[in-house]
């Protein structure tokens, strides 16, 4: 079937649409719906089967509806209806949400329902739940829906609220004041649920020492306690602040009206102000160990998976903890929601240099990756639990093994952040794993990748679980497995013998010294085109065109002259 995704944005579900439904042999093609106009001229392009818009921002124009089935993924149960669905139900604690896929007509969520998929909600933040629940649950709605119009005579559902199964309701869009954080009355659970319902966007706007801000990123303090309201300290980046019956940590903050108006750690935002605020030892920490027989564990659940210079410094001193210990096995496994998306862009774009902010991040994180590459006394896996962007996919491949969760998303590629070249010795580590044809390939396409795709291409050595809690029974077995492999020591001498003689053909320092050739001239050369992209990512500037790269209809090289000019 010809399929167009018609989206606000390129982001993690409709990119795991993309990879589904490419992978079930539909023609997919995308487009950013920037007005109407572009929109309809998508459409007359394409001239698809099917619309699926995953993410949108505004209505579906009449003039594409009345014309073409379009189904649009609701974040919500049947009969939910409204734009801020997973807002509510996780600010009311609804036990059980859904995805709906629904036919999009002249009111906003009203029209026929195609399919409905529910899943038991969990306490996390919304962008959590949106990047695994959700997407699971939109993909398995997507696919019965498509099933379902190639079925001769299948009819959706009419929404009905008289129906028994139609729990949902019109739901508005969610204020401030619906969220707002009440420090003298609210529990640390109530705490949590209010700035996760908003986490990622828009953030809960609140008061600290008198500045405004937007708070992100929470957990809860175990056994700490103060007056309600009170900061009693910081760890890290992160703050601690007192609930009436017990602690918050509040890892990041975003000041609207600052210099930098995005998001940042906690301390950088407020740093100054808070000079003599106490560091809480043993508090919050974004990087922590736990051993299990022979293997060890290192956790590292970065916020978005954005590894800072200073994250990257700590991770590489708690690597190298690890590897001091009487273990065989060191299983690398980023956070439950990203596993790594590379450098941090927006500690960066805060920098008062962000060319020599750039240049320790990437070395920083080269570092981190040299001491993966040359262990010697263990064998390591990167175990994704969620999706990895740019240099963290190549991060990852540092390790001997990079296992995944069957479903992430890869984006195994740098130049859509302004021609980046790239470091992390993605030259030494890419190329030897897939070839260099393959390489150049994965490079240029700049698509993201499923599991399946990458575990042929060998940028995986497995995938296996739909979730993550069956991923880490199964990694346990596996990491277990490879401790105890009777041939783990002649394992461990092939591998150091296939490093030696890598090393002899080409020093890592070459590949990193030509990698870095490159980035100085992004960093710091004449064409500005890594900091134009990297100002618009931070600032979200919208996009203007969406890359021919994914809107296939849009490449004029693959159509007759006659059929462009008939669209246009
Ligand atoms: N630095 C800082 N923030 C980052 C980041 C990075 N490297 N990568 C992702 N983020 C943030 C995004 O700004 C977004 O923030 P939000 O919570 O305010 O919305 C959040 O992480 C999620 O990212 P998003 O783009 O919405 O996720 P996605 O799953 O749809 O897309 C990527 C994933 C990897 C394709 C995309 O995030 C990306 O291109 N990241 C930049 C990768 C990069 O170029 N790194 C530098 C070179 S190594």
């Amino acid at each position: 079937m010809k399929i167009l995704i018609l989206t606000h944005a390129f982001n993690s579900l409709s990119q795991r649409l993309h990879i589904e439904l490419k992978k079930r042999g539909h023609t997919v093609s995308v487009e950013f719906d920037i007005n109407d106009a572009v929109s309809e001229q998508a459409v007359a392009l394409f001239q698809p089967e099917l619309i699926v818009a995953p993410f949108l921002k505004r209505a579906i124009p009449e003039t594409i509806w009345r014309h073409h089935t379009c189904l649009v993924v609701h974040p919500g149960i049947k009969g939910d209806r409204g734009p801020s669905a997973l807002d509510w139900a996780i600010l009311k604690g609804a036990p059980e949400w859904g995805v709906t896929v629904l036919q999009a007509n002249a009111e906003m969520d009203a029209g026929d329902l195609w399919a409905t998929v529910n899943f038991p909600m969990r306490a996390a933040s919304k962008a959590s739940l949106y990047r695994n629940e959700v997407t699971d649950a939109a993909l398995q709605g997507v696919l019965l829906a498509v099933e379902r119009m190639e079925q001769a005579g299948f009819q959706p559902e009419p929404l009905d609220y008289a129906q028994a199964d139609v729990k949902g309701t019109l739901q508005p869009l969610m204020r401030q004041s619906d969220r707002r954080i009440d420090w003298q009355q609210d529990t640390t659970e109530t705490v949590l649920r209010k700035i996760r319902s908003a986490d990622g966007f828009p953030g809960v706007l609140d008061w600290i020492y008198g500045q405004e801000v937007m708070l992100y990123d929470a957990h809860a303090a175990d056994g700490l306690y103060g007056e309600p309201g009170m900061l009693l300290g910081h760890s890290e980046q992160a703050i601690c602040r007192a609930t009436v019956d017990g602690a918050v940590w509040i890892g990041h903050l975003r000041d609207k009206q600052g210099v930098h108006p995005f998001k940042l750690p906690a301390m950088r935002v407020l740093g100054k102000r808070l000079a003599e605020l106490p560091k809480i030892v043993a508090g919050y920490s974004d990087i922590h160990y736990e051993e299990q027989g022979r293997v060890g564990y290192l956790h590292f659940p970065f916020y978005n998976g954005a590894m800072s210079t200073d994250q990257c410094n700590r991770l590489r001193e708690a690597y190298v903890a690890a590897r001091r210990r009487d273990t065989r096995v060191i299983v690398l496994m980023g956070g439950p929601d990203f596993w790594s998306n590379g450098i941090h862009l927006n500690t960066i774009e805060a920098a008062e240099s962000p060319a020599d902010e750039s240049w320790a991040n990437i070395n920083a994180i080269n570092d981190l990756a040299r001491e993966i590459i040359t262990t010697e006394s263990h064998l390591t896996v990167s175990a994704l639990q969620g999706n990895a962007g740019a240099g963290g996919v190549f991060l990852a491949r540092a390790a001997d093994r990079v296992w995944a969760r069957s479903g992430v998303v890869l984006n195994p590629h740098y130049k859509d952040m302004g021609n980046l070249f790239g470091s992390e010795y993605w030259t030494y580590l890419l190329p030897k794993r897939v070839g260099e044809e393959r390489a150049r390939r994965i490079t240029q396409a700049r698509l993201p990748m499923g599991t399946e795709e990458a575990g042929e291409l060998g940028l995986l050595d497995g995938y296996f679980g739909q979730d993550n809690p069956q991923l880490l029974v199964e990694l346990k077995q596996r990491a277990k497995a490879l401790a105890d492999d009777a041939d783990f020591d002649q394992i461990l001498r092939d591998k150091v013998a296939t490093r030696q003689a890598d090393e002899q053909e080409k020093p890592l320092d070459e590949y990193r010294r030509e990698e870095l050739e490159r980035m100085n001239l992004n960093f710091y050369g004449f064409d500005p085109s890594y900091h134009v992209a990297r100002y618009n990512f931070v600032y979200k500037v919208p996009k203007s065109r969406t890359p021919i790269t994914i809107a296939g209809h849009r490449d004029i090289s693959k159509r007759p002259r006659d059929d462009w000019s008939q669209a246009s």
